[in-house]
């Protein structure tokens, strides 16, 4: 039996833990997506036990404009941990696939939004600077404009503060990121923000920084 890519992502086998798919979405570049994504999905396949033979989470590559995340995970395949898998394409694996979760890494600008396509869950990075509140507030704009097309049963988990600096802009900055989660309907979580650190712009998935944001947000999930 074959699932084909536009079938109601509700649909699953009888007895089949359905896949769920979690997009890392914003409308700006630079916003800490593709980390982000590497980083949860790095997190998820450790805390439901994926293995190098049993991949548990896929890592899809929606960004058409540049493929840096698959690319690269390409070109180091020593990146890619146990329990992950790096999808081809840009279409989601079949149910039967068994992978448990997929992690969408999205594209900036126009695309942003039909990327969500198919998304059960959606976590946004927003980096703290008033051109990153401004893109998050006109993403959530049009996120509520346009669910009902993309994707009606997305639900739209937590913000998280990303490449944060200990300075009263960033901190000014988060406060404002707080105020917008606060004033969304229904109100958002914030999750723990991720320092800026040059482990996490290697790369370096032992870097421990985004355990408290991923362990919440896998709680939220309830893959
Ligand atoms: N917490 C962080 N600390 C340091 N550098 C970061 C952090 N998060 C992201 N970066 C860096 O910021 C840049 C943009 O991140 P990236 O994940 O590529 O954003 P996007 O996918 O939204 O365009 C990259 O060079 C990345 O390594
Ligand atoms: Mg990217």
């Amino acid at each position: 039996m074959t699932l084909t890519k536009d079938r109601p992502a509700e649909w699953a086998a009888p007895g089949m833990r359905r896949m769920k798919v979690l997009a890392v979405g914003s409308q700006k570049g630079g916003a800490a997506k593709s980390t982000t994504s590497l980083y949860l999905a790095t997190r998820f396949a450790e805390y439901m036990g994926g293995t190098q033979e049993c991949p548990i989470v896929g890592l899809l590559d929606r960004d058409g404009t540049s493929k840096n995340l698959s690319e690269m995970l390409r070109l180091h395949p020593e990146m890619v941990r146990p329990g992950v898998t790096i999808l081809d394409g840009e279409d989601l694996p079949e149910q039967s696939s068994g992978l448990r979760l997929v992690v969408i890494d999205t594209p900036p600008g126009l695309a942003a939004i039909d990327s969500l396509r198919s998304a059960d869950l959606l976590v946004v990075p927003v980096i703290p600077s008033e051109q990153g509140v401004v893109n998050l507030v006109q993403y959530l704009r049009n996120i509520k404009g346009q669910r009902v097309s993309v994707s009606p049963h997305m639900r739209l988990l937590a913000l998280l503060p990303s490449a944060v600096r200990n300075t009263r802009l960033h901190r000014e900055v988060l406060d404002a990121i707080k105020d917008i989660a606060g004033s969304y309907d229904p109100p958002l979580p914030v999750l723990p923000p991720i320092p800026q650190r040059t482990a996490i712009e290697e790369w370096n998935l032992d870097a421990r920084e985004y355990d408290a944001a991923a362990k919440e947000l896998f709680e939220y999930a309830r893959i």
